[in-house]
């Protein structure tokens, strides 16, 4: 079986440290654990399956079109590629209590860019369990795009939140 893989920004912080926590869940055998700025595009049809790990920086960081961050480079270099019959999940970790009417919102943005992409989506997540005012990465039906996580209030929640994600991700996608 092909390996999810795991693309990660920014490194050397939390996001870093729970894309490594989740490819523990995972198995490490199953996942290539990847920093965004070093994807190889002619590497991406090896993986069927990606997980994208992200944080959230505010608003003019995602909409600046001037701002060359790394997941805009991302998308930029592969911009002809579409994800077509790939399955895609996204975690995103935020600050609920330093930003509760923006919890999470980088979901919203990289959800946007793979929608573009005509993946196929999972892993949605319900906002019930999270304390916060207001979220862009919530839909209609008040479900997360992806699995928030906050590692400076609940971190102690991170872990259970991990494994019963990829437990429900189970469903749809293969590990
Ligand atoms: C400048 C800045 C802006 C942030 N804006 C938000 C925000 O709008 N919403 C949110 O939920 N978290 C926000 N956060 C919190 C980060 O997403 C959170 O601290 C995350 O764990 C950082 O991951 P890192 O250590 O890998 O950079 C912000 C953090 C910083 C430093």
């Amino acid at each position: 079986m092909n390996k999810t893989a795991l693309f990660f920004s920014p490194e050397g912080g939390n996001v870093n440290r729970v894309t490594i926590q989740l490819g523990e869940v995972i198995g490490n055998e199953k996942v290539d654990i990847i920093p965004a700025k070093d994807m190889v595009k002619e590497d991406l049809h090896k993986y069927s399956q990606i997980i994208f790990v992200c944080s959230t920086v505010g608003a003019d960081h995602w909409t600046n079109e001037i701002y060359v961050d790394e997941w805009q480079e991302f998308f930029r270099k592969i911009e002809e590629i579409s994800f077509e019959g790939k399955k895609v999940a996204i975690v995103g970790l935020g600050n609920s209590v330093l930003y509760p009417e923006h919890f999470a919102d980088g979901i919203a943005h990289l959800h946007k860019k793979i929608a573009n992409k005509n993946a196929n989506i999972y892993g949605f997540v319900d906002a019930e369990g999270y304390t916060f005012n207001d979220s862009e990465a919530l839909n209609e039906d008040g479900l997360f795009y992806g699995l928030p996580i906050d590692e400076e209030n609940e971190y102690d929640q991170t872990s259970e939140r991990l494994e019963n994600w990829i437990s429900k991700l189970k469903s749809d996608f293969e590990f």
